[in-house]
């Protein structure tokens, strides 16, 4: 492959660790090459990684994949794209370019020097937070990987399988770092991620929500959008870490991501215009048997999606989200625009709950409730989402609108667990809950009614009946651009 030679940048003026080094057995811009024990190391976990890439990734057979390929991290530029086979794709290890003036932003460490390697007394936690992390990232592979043989379109196939060989970087990402920073402990941390399988009933995935598969599309934007985007807020913190090599992997990683959120959004979006059309025409609801997904079921996987992503932030109060703050390894979202003294020992926040069947607020310290203030984050950035869905509503002359369900909805995690809150906020009894939950969350038969609609369509340039064509193709090719070429056995 021919990446530096064909579209390679010119050199950053921030220095040649920007550009990635395409000549070595594992891409890297962190001079691998220097540290021969690490590259060995890397080299054997890498031959695992393919084993597993194999065996969980994409089920369907496909020839080659429109793909990108991180070339350089800088601002501009860093992405090029090209038709490679899946398996030959260039999984490697890229870091944001490094600011040799960094200190810590936040905790009792302001102020002082970011940390180029791990200080003792965090190591364990330090690794835990890689770990959990990393355990994610071939997580939503996993289950994702039949999604290929269901795909509204070529296009669409591209994006999940882009999604996937990014997951699969991101796994790369964090076994950089467990190999680089924690020794033997790290490199059996790092065999661990790929022995640990979703749904898997023995060493199943670490965090629920990472367990379940993705049956249908329609999951899968819902996925990619609430699901992702609970990824980009943890990323987000972890971008703030006192320890500067995690900080610099993520801010790469987000990047990555950007294209992920756009996925999820989109593809939410063009089913919602399609059902839209049906409706419009109907003057009233759209039904499967029209070819696309009722705008009520749509809710429902909405509702879904959200209230288990909520759950991955954790209990709204929570010791140790302190005490990584104070001691530096995971800041807050967006730390340094932040108007505060960046420690928090006095500060205060409210806090909802139920209480005798009202939903009740209590005045909590704001150190101990650095989960909720995150999730916050991410429930205003939710929000956006359904608003431009709505939009798309509007635009069709509707009525109809989606809904972000309230925070306590379908909880399992924190203090709403268990309790009977509907999508609308009101506590009901537990009878009335269970009663209506199915006219809430997806039930056996609309997971079936929305699975037989997933039928593949292979055809360049065409949708399947439930979604409309995206308003362009990716990298400026057009949408009927050949994304995907199919392997002989996957077009029978
Ligand atoms: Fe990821
Ligand atoms: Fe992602």
């Amino acid at each position: 492959m021919s990446i530096d030679a064909r579209t390679g940048p010119a050199p950053s003026p921030t220095g040649p660790l920007s550009q990635i080094d395409y000549s070595e057995r594992i891409p890297n811009n962190v001079n691998l090459n220097g540290d021969r024990r690490l590259q060995r190391a890397l080299e054997g976990w890498q031959p695992k990684f393919l084993d597993w890439w194999r065996q969980l990734g994409p089920s369907l057979p496909t020839k080659d994949v429109y793909l990108r390929t991180a070339v350089a991290v800088g601002r501009d530029g860093w992405a090029h794209f090209e038709h490679v086979p899946m398996e030959e794709y260039r999984w490697g290890i890229f870091l944001a370019e490094a600011d040799p003036d960094r200190v810590i932003s936040f905790g009792k460490h302001r102020g002082e020097p970011a940390w180029q390697e791990v200080p003792g007394e965090h190591r364990a936690d330090l690794m835990r937070l890689i770990v959990v992390q990393g355990d994610t990232e071939p997580a939503s592979v996993e289950q994702q990987r039949v999604l290929g043989s269901t795909a509204p379109s070529i296009y669409d196939m591209r994006n999940l399988f882009q999604v996937n060989v990014e997951e699969g970087r991101h796994l790369w990402a964090m076994v950089y770092l467990l190999h680089a920073y924690f020794g033997r402990e790290g490199r059996d941390e790092a065999e661990q991620l790929l022995k640990r399988n979703s749904g898997d009933l023995d060493s199943p995935r670490i965090l629920g929500a990472f367990n379940e598969a993705t049956t249908d599309w329609l999951q899968f934007f819902m996925f990619t959008y609430f699901t992702d985007r609970d990824g980009k807020f943890q990323l987000g913190t972890l971008k703030e870490s006192a320890f500067d090599p995690l900080a610099r992997t993520c801010e790469f990683m987000l990047k990555e991501e950007a294209h992920h959120m756009f996925v999820g959004t989109t593809g939410v979006q063009r089913t919602v215009e399609r059902t839209a059309e049906v409706m419009k025409e109907n003057g009233g609801a759209a039904a499967f048997e029209q070819g696309v997904i009722p705008l009520t079921v749509i809710q429902k996987y909405l509702n879904f999606q959200f209230s288990v992503s909520m759950d991955l932030f954790g209990s709204e109060r929570s010791t140790n989200a302190g005490n990584y703050y104070s001691s530096g390894l995971k800041g807050r979202w967006m730390e340094t625009r932040r108007k505060d003294d960046h420690e928090l020992l006095e500060d205060t926040r409210e806090m909802s709950f139920v209480e005798d069947g009202k939903i009740a607020t209590t005045t909590v310290p704001m150190l101990s409730a650095l989960n909720l203030d995150l999730r916050d984050e991410y429930v205003a950035d939710c929000a956006n989402g359904v608003r431009r869905w709505n939009q798309a509503l509007e635009d069709a002359g509707l009525e109809e609108r989606l809904l972000l369900p309230h925070e306590g909805f379908n909880r399992k995690v924190g203090v709403y667990a268990g309790q009977p809150v509907s999508p609308e906020g009101e506590v009901l009894d537990a009878e009335t809950h269970a009663a209506r939950i199915d006219s809430w969350l997806p039930s056996e038969q609309d997971r079936k009614a929305v699975a037989d609609l997933m039928v593949p369509q292979y055809e360049l340039g065409k949708f399947a009946s439930w979604i409309a064509p995206p308003s362009s193709g990716i990298n400026d090719q057009p949408v009927e651009f050949d994304y995907v070429h199919l392997a002989e056995e996957g077009l029978a």
